[in-house]
Formats: C-alpha cells, sequence, structure tokens
C-alpha cells in the first residue's frame, strides 16, 4: 500500500473509532472542492454529483461567495438576536423582495426550518383560523423527508428513520403523495392548519409528481383554508430548472422553507418565509435560535442568492437537465439494468435492477472509481445532482463515465 492510500484508510478508521455509526459514506475522504470537483487526499479528482445533497448549487468553494464569508467574518459573526444587528435587516429586505413575501424568520438547518413552518401553521390555525386550542392539524405526504428531529421523523414512512425512536409528536395525517382526492379528504376536516409538502421528493427518490399536482394542492388548500408549506430545501434556489421548483406550477405557497444552497454549501442557513397573517401570529420570545439571522449568515445568504441569478443557475439547470436526460433515457434503451430515468432540471435520478449481486452502492463506488461521485437512496435509487455551475462539456464527460459504469456491471 502506497503512503497516501495508507492516509485515506487511516482517516476512514479514524471516522469509524471515534464518530457515531449514522453514516455508511463511500469509501473516499475528500479534502478540496472548486466548482463541479472534489478531490481525495490522494490527489484524485472527481466530479461531484451530489453536490452535498444540493447545498453546493453553486460549486464548491464559489469565490465570490468565499469572499462574503471571510469580509464578514473579519468584520462581524455572531451577535445573537438580543441586539440589532447592520446586516440583518438588509438581508431581510432582500430575500423577501427576492421571494415575493412580508417577512422572514431566519433559521439554521432544514429542519430548523420545518421546524419553524410547523409552529407557525400551529399558530395560525388557532389565532387567525380559530381552530380550538390543540386541536390543529398538519398533513403531510407519504414519503416525505424534512429531517432527523423527533417532530420531522414523527411525519416520516421510512422506517430507518423513524424505527425505534417513538413515542411521535401527534396532530399529523400522512396521505399518499400525487393523490389530490386523499389530500382533499384529508384538509376538509376544519382543524387542519397545513399540508407541508415537497414539490419533487428528493430523498424517495427524485419523485415528480404528475402534472397539475403541485397546482392541485395550491387550489385545494386556498378552498379549504388550510396552509400550503411547500419543503424546498432540496427542490429550490435553481436545482429543478426554476428558482422554485413551484414556479414550474407558477404558484405561490403560503409558507416557503429554504435551506441547504441558501448558503452555496459555506454553512448551515434556512429561511422561512411567509405573509404578515402568518409570520405576525408568532411573537417575541416565542421562538428563535441563537445562531439564526446571524451576521455571517446574512452576507453568505445575500451573496448566494445573487450568484444563482448573475449566473443563471436556474436557466443552467434547466438547459443541462434535458440533455442529461435524454443521455440517461438512451442507456436505459441500450441497457437494461436501469428500469426508470425522472428528474426536472439538474435534479434526476435512475432506478436500477440489482444485476451480478451488484446494487446501486456497488456501482456508485464504481462511479468513484471512475472519477464521479454519486450516492444511493433507498437501495435501488441512484441521485444524479451536480453543482449548477457545470458546463455542458463536463455533463457530457459526466455522462460517459456513467454509461461506461453502467454496460460494465449490466
Ligand atoms: C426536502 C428536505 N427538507 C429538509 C431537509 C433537512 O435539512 P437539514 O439536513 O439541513 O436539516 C432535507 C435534507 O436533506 C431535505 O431534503
Amino acid at each position: 500500500m502506497t503512503e497516501t492510500l495508507t492516509r485515506s484508510a487511516y482517516l476512514m478508521e479514524l471516522e469509524d473509532n471515534f464518530g457515531a455509526h449514522n453514516y455508511h459514506p463511500i469509501p473516499v475522504v475528500l479534502e478540496k472542492g472548486e466548482g463541479v470537483f472534489v478531490w481525495d487526499v490522494n490527489g484524485k479528482k472527481y466530479f461531484d454529483f451530489l453536490a452535498a445533497y444540493s447545498a453546493v448549487n453553486q460549486g464548491h468553494c464559489h469565490p465570490r461567495i468565499i469572499k462574503a464569508l471571510i469580509t464578514q467574518a473579519q468584520k462581524l459573526t455572531l451577535t445573537s438576536r438580543a441586539f440589532y444587528n447592520s446586516i440583518l435587516g438588509e438581508y431581510e429586505q432582500y430575500i423577501t423582495s427576492y421571494f415575493g413575501y412580508d417577512k422572514v424568520l431566519p433559521m439554521n438547518t432544514g429542519v430548523e426550518g420545518g421546524e419553524t413552518a410547523l409552529k407557525l401553521a400551529r399558530r395560525w390555525a388557532y389565532d387567525v383560523k380559530g381552530v380550538k386550542e390543540n386541536k390543529a392539524k398538519i398533513v403531510f405526504a407519504k414519503g416525505n423527508f424534512w429531517g432527523r428531529t423527533l417532530a420531522a421523523i414523527s411525519s416520516s414512512t421510512d422506517p430507518s428513520s423513524y424505527g425505534g425512536f417513538g413515542p411521535f409528536m401527534p396532530g399529523y395525517e400522512l396521505v399518499d403523495y400525487d393523490d389530490l382526492i386523499a389530500l382533499e379528504l384529508a384538509i376538509k376536516d376544519p382543524n387542519t392548519a397545513a399540508f407541508m409538502v415537497e414539490p419533487i421528493q428528493g430523498e424517495a427518490g427524485v419523485v415528480v409528481p404528475s402534472e397539475g399536482y403541485i397546482k392541485g394542492v395550491r387550489d385545494l388548500c386556498t378552498k379549504y383554508n388550510v396552509l400550503f408549506i411547500a419543503d424546498e430545501i432540496q427542490t429550490g434556489l435553481a436545482r429543478t430548472g426554476k428558482m422554485l421548483a413551484c414556479d414550474h406550477a407558477g404558484v405561490k405557497p403560503d409558507i416557503l422553507i429554504l435551506g441547504k444552497a441558501l448558503s452555496g454549501g459555506t454553512m448551515p442557513v434556512s429561511a422561512v418565509l411567509a405573509n404578515n397573517e402568518v409570520m405576525l401570529t408568532i411573537k417575541p420570545g416565542e421562538h428563535g435560535s441563537t445562531y439564526g439571522g446571524n451576521p455571517l449568515a446574512c452576507a453568505v445568504a445575500m451573496e448566494a442568492l445573487k450568484v444563482l441569478k448573475d449566473e443563471k443557475l436556474a436557466e443552467n439547470s434547466e438547459k443541462l437537465g434535458i440533455i442529461f436526460r435524454s443521455e440517461m433515457e438512451k442507456l436505459k434503451m441500450e441497457c437494461d439494468l436501469i428500469t426508470t430515468v425522472r428528474g426536472k432540471g439538474l435534479f434526476n435520478a435512475i432506478i436500477i435492477q440489482e444485476k451480478n449481486g451488484k446494487t446501486a452502492f456497488d456501482v456508485c463506488v464504481k462511479f468513484a472509481e471512475n472519477g464521479l461521485l454519486a450516492k444511493p437512496t433507498h437501495g435501488d435509487i441512484i441521485r444524479f445532482a451536480p453543482p449548477l455551475v457545470i458546463t455542458e462539456a463536463q455533463l457530457m464527460d459526466c455522462v460517459a463515465i456513467i454509461k461506461k459504469v453502467i454496460k460494465s456491471v449490466a
């Protein structure tokens, strides 16, 4: 074994020995990233086709975002919300006008954004809709994923998420995804505060609903005076070929949750956007977070949002997504290892059937050996979500790697 190989083995062993075993990573140890590329500790270069679950839409270590981070870090990083700070208001004005809402509530991780949205929905149900105390119901779609807290896993239908962690949060109801009839039945109940849904289900394996579903959700929520909460933490910020996945349907949710790429992958930054009728139900002292709205996050998020627009990343995602899916469809015709190709923009997945004892995980290990990083979700689904700064030439290099590996396994 060479010295460098020993180093990666050593680093994996360190994680194994001293870290909790709550992940099963592809055996690659990364130490550098730039744009669509990452390098491992042996200096091997890879195309990143996961983009940290779509947190790195703007590409690794985007120079403008890193500059904003460093400049602000040298000035002021955290004040807590006990005081005003010189950049929070500017950020709040920027992001609310960017997405067209009255107000924003800044948080850190995605799951905190989800929790915030649900608290707002419950409070709105009591204060505005007139639901009796402790009776508010929130409806979710089966197959949802919005994080790992107890409130989040209480809505999960994936046993590896919720199994062994009960008891669970009351006041939830689940309906099938992409089923407007089931949704209507559930939200007719006058105690319903909200329906929370991902416009395309990410962790479930990039599940794209039927044309008309999201518009139907909007219409039903309006009809029954129920808040439509869009979890755009993974689908938002140009990933699916529009700034928001809801833009494909031309609808606006009552509560919009953003995270991940809101910092371009530099730090946890999430945001909940809503109009005054919803947002002003929460009063001082009733919700918050030590780091939420910190000056560093504000500077980074503003720059990350500007980069999305300046570099036309939604347009690039839309254009290259069409090319990518058509290449994958061709591969599917040639190779029965692939059973399904689906996605929108540069948010795509293939489903593969197990062949010669090779699982999706094994296929991803082979991708890595050939210089492309992807990760399976739910056993047989491989998600492809590169940074949106990828060029057409780079995408075609990736397509060549994917084709070579898939054909070799098949
Ligand atoms: C749609 C969606 N919502 C929420 C989350 C949770 O985000 P975080 O891991 O930052 O808490 C995720 C994470 O993958 C997600 O995909």
